[in-house]
C-alpha cells in the first residue's frame, strides 16, 4: 500500500483540520495509508509522526487549530536538517507527501521538490489571504468573521463613551483582512500596509464626523501598516527561521497620534491570535475540505509539484512555484470602497 504523509506548517488557522480529514478520508477511499507527520517540517526534521486512520480524524470537522502540531521551523535554516528531512522520507517510506501552508511552508515544499522529493503537493492557508495563485486561503474567513464580530461590539461602546477606537488586526504585510473587516463592520477609516498612513486624513475624518454630531469612530488598522516617514512598527527585532519580523503596535502608536492631534480620547484594541482560534466558519470548512479531497485526486494522477487552489468557484492546481513567487496584496479598487463610508 502506498504511503502519503501529511503536514500543517506555519501559524496554525481554522480550516486545518477538515483538510486533515478530508485528504484522509478520500485517501482511504483510493487505497493510500496516510500519515501524519507533526509539527510541520520539524516532524520530518525529527522524524515525529502519527498514524491517521479513520478514527483519528472522526470529530475534528469544527475544531481550530491542528492535530498534528505546527511550527515555522524551516529546514533549510540550519546546517544538517535537510539530509534528516531526505532520510526520514525514506524511513516513513513515504511515496507522496502532502505540505499544507502558507508561503513559508509551501516555499521550503517547492524548493525539496528541485532537490529531489518530487512527489509534493501542496495546499494553501493563512488567515492573511496573501498567496497568489488561489482567490481564498481559508482561515481568512473565520478571522474576518472574529474580526467584524469584535467591530459590532466595540461600535456600541464606542458610541456610549463618546471614544475613538483603534482595532489592529493581523495580516501581516497585506491588508486583505483589514480592508475585508473594514467594509464588513463599517469602520469609519481603513488602514492597510499597501498604502501609507496619511495622519492628517485619519484626523479630517474624525473630526469631519464630530461635526455631524457623530462622536465616536470606529478605525482598523493592519498590524503591517505604516505611517508615512516611518517604517513599519516592529515588536521585537529578532527574526524568525524565515526571516519575517513580529509586527504588532501600530495600534497603540496611531491612536497616541489622534489623541495628540484631535483631543478626543482614544482607546486601542489588539485582536491578535484571537483571529486564529475557535472553529472554522462553514465557508473555511468546505473550502478545506474541497482542498484535502482535491490533493489526493491530484496524487492519484501522479500530478506534483501543483499546488490546490481556489479559481472562481473551482478548486483546480496550478505548479507550487507560483503560488509563492509573490505575495498577493490588497486590490486597490477595493480598498477604494471603504472611503465610501469615511466621514
Ligand atoms: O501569518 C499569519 C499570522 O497570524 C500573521 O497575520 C501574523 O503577523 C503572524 O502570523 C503572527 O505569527 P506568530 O503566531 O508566530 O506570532
Amino acid at each position: 500500500m502506498q504511503k502519503i504523509g501529511i503536514l500543517t506548517g506555519g501559524g496554525d488557522c481554522p480550516g486545518l483540520n477538515p483538510v486533515i480529514r478530508a485528504a484522509v478520508r478520500k485517501g482511504l477511499l483510493e487505497g493510500y495509508e496516510l500519515l501524519g507527520i507533526k509539527d510541520g517540517w520539524k516532524g520530518l526534521v525529527e522524524n515525529n509522526t502519527m498514524p491517521l486512520d479513520v478514527n483519528a480524524i472522526s470529530g475534528i470537522l469544527n475544531k481550530g487549530g491542528t492535530i498534528l502540531g505546527t511550527s515555522r521551523t524551516n529546514p533549510y535554516k540550519k546546517e544538517g536538517m535537510l539530509p534528516k528531512v531526505m532520510d526520514n522520507f525514506k524511513k516513513m517510506g513515504l511515496y507522496a507527501l502532502i505540505a499544507v501552508g502558507g508561503e513559508d511552508t509551501l516555499g521550503v515544499a517547492s524548493k525539496l521538490v528541485d532537490d529531489g522529493l518530487t512527489n509534493i503537493v501542496g495546499v494553501p492557508k493563512t488567515i492573511d489571504n496573501d498567496l497568489s495563485a488561489t482567490d481564498y486561503t481559508f482561515g481568512f474567513d473565520t478571522a474576518l468573521n472574529i474580526a467584524t464580530e469584535a467591530i459590532d461590539r466595540l461600535h456600541t461602546t464606542a458610541e456610549s463613551h463618546h471614544r475613538i477606537m483603534v482595532v489592529e488586526v493581523m495580516g501581516r504585510h497585506a491588508g486583505w483582512i483589514a480592508v475585508e473587516v473594514g467594509i464588513a463592520g463599517g469602520a469609519d477609516v481603513t488602514l492597510i500596509p499597501e498604502v501609507p498612513i496619511n495622519i492628517e486624513e485619519v484626523c479630517n475624518v474624525i473630526n469631519k464626523r464630530h461635526t455631524r454630531g457623530k462622536a465616536f469612530s470606529i478605525i482598523v488598522v493592519a498590524e503591517g501598516a505604516q505611517f508615512k516617514d516611518k517604517g513599519a512598527i516592529l515588536q521585537e527585532q529578532k527574526l524568525d527561521a524565515f526571516g519575517h519580523v513580529r509586527l504588532g503596535g501600530i495600534g497603540e502608536a496611531l491612536a497616541a497620534e489622534i489623541e495628540k492631534r484631535t483631543g478626543y480620547e482614544t482607546r486601542v484594541v489588539v485582536l491578535g491570535h484571537l483571529q486564529r482560534g475557535g472553529s472554522p466558519t462553514a465557508f473555511d470548512r468546505v473550502l478545506g475540505t474541497r482542498l484535502g479531497v482535491k490533493a489526493i485526486e491530484l496524487i492519484k494522477d501522479k500530478k506534483f509539484n501543483r499546488m490546490v487552489a481556489l479559481q472562481g468557484i473551482k478548486i483546480i492546481d496550478v505548479p507550487l512555484k507560483d503560488a509563492v513567487k509573490e505575495l498577493k496584496t490588497v486590490d486597490l479598487e477595493l480598498y477604494s470602497i471603504t472611503k465610501v463610508f469615511s466621514g
